[in-house]
């Protein structure tokens, strides 16, 4: 291990930024290969210990992350999702053929009852993603009925006949997913227009006002996002842009390969390393072309931008279904993870939201389970433990004056202040000097992840190769002084 000069970290505490919305640590599950059934679900006859089918363990696991909100259920799969299979005795559930993922038929045993149950037991917000691809309006309106509605109605009779009285709290609505591809390959004005529509029937009941996200772009497809919000405003007119739908979605996903060969989760060289991290900074320029469109229609930043699916998307791991997109997860995810962090909270004016996909035995997962019961923690996993101080933080500006390999942000919050930093050098150490203005830390802590190789991964019969650890911390003048090991995230937290 070399150690390298010295990169210096300056960290305006005094100058508040945009607030970290805590949804930018949001989650997506999808009826896809393990995430549901066998992933957070598994039955209530299954010998695995569960709460109504659902695994105790996965719940327990993710509470310590604080998910803020889960998107449910897809992706894909919420194009030819019809919610009412998905109600009533289970026995009555009609099955349907998942023709996105493995072709393999769903019982409809998770429908919206079960996913509402998930949602209390982990604290989450519900991101319902509806059907426009093969719905109709009559039916998404329908379902939002059910789910929010108070008093009598027809939906609230049947939600009443299920089980359940009260209505349910609805923050996250999404009007189809990947409309340009799996969920109906329109073209954009024509898709534009369908949104309106069907944001219009997606009622706000009662105390209940939704958030309604139109399915956005493709990585940096902004003819899309221009469409959507020229779809929307008027500028000068007087009318708010954010009247019929709130935000509009991308899409970006961390592929190092091709499409057809993306290469290895586990097996790779130092090549394919810095390949990935490339890809992943990538996000930052999407982020920022979607943002300048979106602000020429709309300078006062009142449509939120979603990026509602990202993350690493390898080959499948050998053996398993192609259809069933389940990879392992090693300590190069984890920094893709911290570097995606970095980038949301400098965005976070206009980037209100982000779902990693997926959580759970799918893409680049907190989680990966086994039928036995078995459960990982994935590395990337350690790093939304690590990053969840940001939530709901105040942003503050960050330099990195020395030290291309490093990336930072922080963040205030309630008196403490937290700061992340990445070293994306994966064969060189790197002394860090916080040099911090505008505030003094008292009592810092630093805690480290890092892992022998960046291939490094966690598995059942070894679930702790990378795990977080403290880490030494060393008074400067104006600050701290640390080394970060190769290919390494830390935190330091501290009161100030
Ligand atoms: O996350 C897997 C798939 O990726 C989703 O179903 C789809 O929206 C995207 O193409």
């Amino acid at each position: 291990m070399t150690t390298a000069q010295a990169a210096r970290v300056v960290v305006d505490l005094d100058v508040p930024g945009p607030t970290i919305s805590r949804h930018l640590y949001g989650h997506f599950a999808e009826h896809l290969g393990r995430c549901i059934y066998g992933g957070f679900y598994v039955g209530e006859d299954s010998p695995i210990p569960n709460e109504g089918g659902i695994r105790v363990d996965v719940v327990e696991a993710l509470r310590a992350l604080n998910i803020p909100n889960l998107r449910w259920p897809g992706g894909c799969f919420a194009d030819e999702y019809h919610w009412k299979d998905g109600i009533g005795p289970k026995a009555d559930r009609p099955t349907m053929v998942n023709t996105h993922w493995g072709n393999v038929e769903e019982n409809n045993h998770f429908g919206t009852h079960e996913f509402m149950a998930l949602c209390e037991l982990l604290g989450a917000d519900p991101y319902i993603c509806g059907n426009v691809g093969s719905g109709t309006v009559q039916e998404m309106s329908d379902w939002v009925e059910y789910l929010t509605r108070d008093g009598d109605s027809p939906m609230v009779r049947q939600r009443k006949a299920n089980g359940r009285d009260e209505p349910w709290r609805i923050p996250f609505w999404g009007i189809g997913n990947e409309a340009w591809g799996c969920g109906g390959n329109m073209r954009a004005e024509a898709y534009a227009d369908l949104a309106r529509r069907y944001a219009t029937y997606c009622r706000d009941h009662g105390d209940n006002q939704l958030y309604r996200i139109a399915a956005g772009a493709n990585k940096d497809d902004l003819t899309w996002t221009e469409a959507l919000m020229k779809s929307i405003s008027c500028l000068g007119c007087g009318r708010d842009p954010q009247n019929i739908f709130q935000a509009v979605s991308v899409h970006y996903y961390t592929v190092a390969g091709t499409w057809e060969e993306k290469g290895s989760a586990t097996d790779f060289d130092l090549d394919d390393y810095h390949r990935t991290i490339a890809q992943a900074r990538d996000v930052e320029r999407i982020i920022r072309g979607h943002s300048a469109v979106m602000d020429a229609y709309d300078p006062e930043r009142k449509v939120g931008l979603v990026l509602d699916e990202w993350g690493t998307w390898w080959d499948v791991e050998p053996g398993t279904n192609p259809g069933f997109l389940y990879q392992q997860n090693t300590m190069r995810d984890a920094l893709v993870a911290s570097l995606h962090f970095d980038v949301f909270h400098r965005h976070a004016e206009r980037l209100v939201m982000a779902n990693i996909a997926q959580t759970v035995n799918v893409l680049q997962a907190m989680l990966l389970t086994d039928g036995d019961g078995g459960l990982v923690r994935t590395p990337t996993y350690h790093v939304f433990e690590m990053n969840k101080g940001h939530q709901d933080a105040t942003g503050v500006p960050v330099h990195v004056v020395e030290g291309q390999e490093v990336s930072a942000s922080a963040s205030v919050k309630d008196g403490r202040v937290l700061i992340s930093l990445s070293n994306l050098d994966p064969v060189s150490a790197r002394d860090v000097v916080l040099d911090l203005r505008g505030g003094e830390l008292r009592q810092p802590t630093g805690r480290l992840l890092t892992a022998p190789k960046p291939q490094s991964c966690n598995t059942v019969s070894d679930p702790d190769v990378v795990a977080p650890a403290p880490l030494g911390l060393e008074p400067e003048p104006r600050g701290l002084r640390m080394t970060l090991p190769p290919h390494s995230f830390a935190t330091v937290s501290s009161a100030w």
